[in-house]
């Protein structure tokens, strides 16, 4: 079961379980249901508002979440958190960006660090 850490400037921080062997749970939905006051407005990957930086905090893994969706890619570019480069960069190593729109990022198994 994976342990997903919510940490904010404004709140205090928050530790919640993700389901365990649920891999349709979006971060976003995990901050939802546990009432942490993250920004959104589509929930569908097209206006960037939910933007979260995302460490791994299970060192076995070091990978965060599933891929990049291609809405992802496309907003993080828009948003100047990823270059085309850094993209290409993550395809060839199959490593994921530390920044992550919320509501496309799926929950693993693997313990996590959410910043928003
Ligand atoms: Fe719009 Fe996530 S809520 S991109």
């Amino acid at each position: 079961m994976a342990l997903v850490t919510f940490t904010s400037p404004e709140y205090r921080d928050k530790t919640v379980y993700a389901v365990a062997g649920s891999h349709t749970q979006s971060v976003l939905k995990l901050a939802l249901e546990n009432k942490i006051p993250i920004n959104f407005e589509c929930e569908d990957g097209d206006c960037g508002t939910c933007l979260v930086k995302v460490s791994s905090i299970d060192k076995k893994h070091q990978r965060m979440g599933g891929p990049l969706t291609e809405k992802e890619k496309s907003i993080l570019k828009q948003l100047g958190k990823v270059t085309k480069e850094e993209l290409e960069k993550m395809i060839v190593d199959d490593l994921p960006s530390e920044w992550r729109l919320a509501c496309q990022m799926i929950v693993r198994d693997e313990d996590l660090r959410v910043e928003y």
